[in-house]
């Protein structure tokens, strides 16, 4: 294997994996790249190079440049921005897979790392325990893009043999990074704002019930599903993963057990439409089955580490 490249890394997601890879496979082996160079700490903190996911030419030469063989192409728009600007989403998060897609079937890069998200279902899509394979009409321009791209993914492994490999992320949440315009963000903010004020106001109703996962397991997800052997890997679209699914109401109760004058009230917004369409909670057998996911924090376990970091970082 030679160097890994992050596309994408000062995001959400990608600080974190950048900080794990690099614990894994070492600082100067993993990449990072980003449009711009945000704080300036992480980007001191290893190889970086200022790269516009857009840019076809800029991606193979960093790739030439590092001897890139692993890309995890994380820059998107998500769920929220994106129906604010639907043709830039759409433009950013078809154009840069098709970048990555078509280098590898160049055989200029050998394995590809793509998020997908719980954003393919859509109102018609049965909410409970949604299975891997259903009915699947999003309805938002983010749920649209995840979906062409997996169908783009499958196509390109089936007739180029290209290797990529995905994960359908719940709501993601983190202490150390803040997510960046999407529909879960609520369940980030909502640790951030106890801390500070002792009251939230969400912009989702307190019984709007989604998928979720800690970082920490969507992170370990990420590496295992890139490290297990390509046999295992049998599905080339996306896989469903799971951890655990809840309400404001509920992530309020949590949050009581340690703040128990904490308070909520509820306001919601255009995101509401968003989340109503999404599923309520995921069926992630063929992750568990085929690469042996299993994951470690549940709702009340994440509450205790959300405030103990926040609350030590606060300090
Ligand atoms: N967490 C994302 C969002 O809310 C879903 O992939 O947009």
């Amino acid at each position: 294997m030679g160097a890994i490249l992050i596309i994408g890394a000062c995001g959400q997601i990608g600080t974190e994996l950048t900080k794990k890879l690099r614990s894994i496979y070492g600082t100067d082996n993993v990449i990072a790249s980003d449009v711009r160079k945000t704080d300036p700490e992480f980007v001191e903190s290893g190889p970086f190079e200022v790269v516009n996911a857009l840019d076809f030419n800029q991606i193979e030469q960093v790739i030439e440049k590092y001897n890139v063989t692993d890309v995890y192409l994380m820059a998107a728009l998500l769920s929220a921005t994106a129906e604010k600007n639907p043709a830039f989403a759409w433009d950013l998060n078809m154009n840069s897979l098709f970048h990555v897609l078509n280098l590898a079937k160049a055989g200029k890069i050998e394995k590809i790392f793509w998020p997908s998200s719980i954003a393919v279902f859509g109102p018609t899509t049965p909410k409970q325990n949604t299975p891997q394979y259903t009915v699947m009409e999003p309805s938002t321009v983010y749920g649209i893009s995840k979906q062409s791209g997996e169908r783009w993914c499958e196509y390109y492994h089936n007739l180029y043999g290209v290797d990529v490999r995905s994960i359908r992320y719940p709501g993601l949440i983190s202490w150390s990074t803040l997510p960046g315009g999407g529909t879960t963000d609520y369940a980030v903010d909502i640790y951030h704002k106890a801390l500070e004020n002792g009251t939230y106001n969400c912009f989702l109703s307190e019984e709007t019930r989604l998928p979720m996962m800690y970082m920490d397991d969507a992170i370990r997800a990420t590496v295992e599903i890139m490290q297990a052997p390509a046999e295992d890997i049998k599905i080339r679209s996306s896989y469903n993963l799971s951890a655990m699914d809840f309400t404001p109401k509920e992530i309020t109760e949590s949050i009581k057990k340690h703040m128990p004058d904490f308070t909520i009230s509820c306001e919601p917004d255009f995101r509401q439409k968003i989340a109503d369409s999404w599923p309520q909670s995921i069926d992630d057998s063929s992750a568990r089955e085929d690469w042996n996911w299993k994951h470690e924090f549940d709702l009340d376990a994440m509450t205790t580490d959300m405030l103990e970091h926040l609350s030590a970082k606060a300090e």
